[in-house]
């Protein structure tokens, strides 16, 4: 068994964010992750960082417009801490070396994204994310923090009191995946889940084939609730052959949508008078879809982004990065034709429930970036938000871990913290585990943290033999089942009627899982066995976000309903919270926090 002070899973930007912060700290951590770091998916992110860092411009504006995107769904206090460290943080990438792309006079540029009210996005070309995880891994070289690589974690050790609130983590188990061994860790300290999104639970989406949303399946089964699951989005750029993302950066320089008429239809047809492409993502996304269903579509697929007008000159200086995506993955040179895009998978504002320091309701589990819901975007993230976040809350989840006292948190976490139960929400079938007695947690006699840790990397051993042993059914019929029901009935979109032929889609998934086999019998690099548990963990993510999704009756940023045309603040200015419960998905609410440092929040009409 490895030890270590604190163990960071995953490698991305909130993961190599948290690990720094730890070290710096003094604490000796351990990165453990199924990718090597510079192939994890901050890689693909674009446009760029959010910071209020110029004249005219403060966290207050920030925090603002984040809440109004978040459509009144953020925790001030999350929100606050994101926009007032956001520029130090930003600051700090620079000193380490981060290319940011400058002015003429040196300052780091920034442009304008969707739901912004001042230009406050910082970039590096449309490479944003590619940089910035090149520059964070330097720092990890460079402090010799320990990676372990190609190490898949696919459960965590937990105790097992019935409150989730008394448990605590001592550690994790990982599958080696060069060797086939199944290996624990304990953290002495914490263990930081930093495993990023999960749009595989889609068919179309930008995000990489390991993103499959380990962390929040994890943590879930472990005992911490998952909050706002329901609240999924849709990237108006995408391209249309494979999901691979066109950064708003485009819209934000001026690139313009036309629909098949010809028209710019965001002015054109009223969907955002004042912001046209600007608008934040959910609202353009919709206006795509609505487009293209009322047969206003090109090929009844997609709409056209055009940046020609741009000129040479500036789209390569700023957006080279997009002449070569659409090139090699859609086959148009944009400097000379429009790209052909649509909605795809692009985020996940939901996640494991954390306050604004990172820390789960397990004692000594915390977890930062894309699988983590601190909160800060409520229904709809604002375009570049996401990396702020993992810098942000990944220093601070990594602090914390390390012991360091970063004051009382405002957000409260936990079952305790419930406001009420839904206990009417009608389903066509009973959702959750099936043949599951117990959970991952260990047994109540195992005292010592080591022996806790030994015991969970027993049970995954078993179960990991028992897949490999057995005949049944290859995973990847049951995971394209499970995102192709995703796809039509939980997307931009959503009826009752669809949502409950998603759920009992996903029951049908849960039942033939019982008997997934891996047939590849090798012992390294068997890509098989660990698809074959990420599929497991689909399962569970796809369920939660359904489940909310089918009791949240109303319409709240990027959660539509037919039936529910109305945002409700009366009823649902609350938090989803889904808790594992033994298997059996409980549901229940938290009061929004819109009490700010200054300020109280109030629910406006959002528009753009
Ligand atoms: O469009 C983009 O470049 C994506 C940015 C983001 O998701 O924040």
């Amino acid at each position: 068994m490895h030890e270590h002070d604190v163990v960071v899973v995953g490698a991305g930007g909130a993961g190599l964010r948290a690990a720094i912060a730890a070290q710096e700290e003094g604490a000796d951590v351990a990165m453990v992750t199924k990718l090597h770091p510079v192939r994890s998916h901050t890689g693909a992110a674009e446009g760029g960082i959010n910071a209020a860092l110029r004249d005219g411009d403060d966290w207050e504006l920030h925090a603002y417009d984040t809440m109004k995107g978040s459509d009144y769904l953020g925790d001030a206090p999350a929100i606050e801490t994101l926009a007032q460290d956001a520029p130090e943080e930003v600051i700090q990438l620079e000193h380490w070396g981060m290319p940011f792309s400058r002015e003429d006079d040196g300052r780091v540029s920034q442009r304008p994204f969707g739901g912004l009210s001042f230009p406050r996005t910082t970039y590096a070309g449309a490479e944003t994310g590619h940089h910035l995880l090149h520059t964070m891994y330097e720092q990890v070289v460079k402090r010799g923090i320990q990676v372990y690589d190609e190490f898949y974690v696919s459960q965590l050790a937990v105790t097992d009191h019935d409150e989730p609130e008394e448990r605590e983590c001592h550690g994790v188990v990982a599958y080696d995946i060069k060797s086939g061994e199944v290996v624990g860790f304990r953290a002495t300290g914490g263990v930081v889940l930093a495993t990023g999104g999960d749009g595989q639970v889609f068919e179309h989406t930008t995000n990489a084939v390991a993103n499959t949303g380990d962390g929040p399946a994890m943590a879930y089964r472990a005992g911490a609730p998952v909050e706002d699951m329901e609240f999924v989005q849709f990237h108006p750029t995408t391209l249309p052959s494979t999901g691979v993302l066109i950064s708003e950066g485009v819209r934000g320089e001026g690139g313009i949508l036309y629909n098949g008429e010809g028209e710019r239809f965001m002015f054109e047809r009223g969907y955002a008078n004042n912001a046209g492409e600007l608008a934040s993502r959910d609202v353009v996304s919709r206006a795509e879809l609505t487009e293209i269903n009322e047969g206003r579509g090109i090929d009844e697929e997609y709409v056209e982004l055009d940046m020609r007008h741009l000129g040479e000159e500036r789209i390569t200086d700023r957006l080279e990065n997009i002449i070569h995506l659409a090139e090699d993955f859609e086959g148009v040179d944009p400097l000379k034709e429009p790209m052909p895009v649509k909605p795809g998978q692009h985020y996940h504002m939901g996640g494991i429930e954390t306050d604004e320091n990172g820390e789960t309701c397990v004692d000594g589990l915390y977890a930062a970036g894309e699988c983590a819901c601190a909160s800060v975007h409520g229904s709809n993230r604002l375009g570049g938000n996401a990396l702020p976040e993992l810098i942000v809350f990944g220093a601070r989840a990594g602090r914390h871990a390390a012991g360091t006292d970063l004051g009382t948190a405002e957000v409260p976490v936990g079952p305790s913290a419930r406001s009420e139960t839904e206990d009417g929400l009608e389903t066509p079938v009973n959702p959750g585990a099936l043949g599951v007695d117990d959970d991952v947690a260990a047994d109540g006699a195992l005292v010592e943290p080591s022996e806790v840790v030994e015991h969970a990397v027993e049970t995954e051993r078993t179960r990991i033999e028992g897949m490999l042993e057995r005949d049944g059914i290859n995973h990847a019929e049951i995971r394209e089942d499970l995102q192709r029901a995703m796809t039509e009935y939980v997307n931009v979109f959503r009826t009752e009627e669809g949502l409950k032929k998603a759920l009992e889609t996903i029951r049908e998934c849960r039942e033939r899982y019982q008997d997934v086999a891996v047939s590849d019998p090798s012992r390294t690099f068997n890509t098989d066995l660990i698809h074959t548990v990420e599929t497991g963990n689909l399962i569970d993510v796809a369920e939660t976000i359904t489940l909310g999704a089918l009791a949240r009756t109303e319409f709240r940023g990027a959660h539509w309903r037919k039936e529910h045309q109305e945002r409700k603040d009366e009823s649902w200015l609350k938090h989803t919270m889904i808790a594992w419960n033994g298997g059996s998905p409980e549901l229940y609410y938290k009061p929004v926090v819109l009490e700010g440092e200054n300020k109280e929040y109030e629910p406006k009409v959002r528009s753009y």
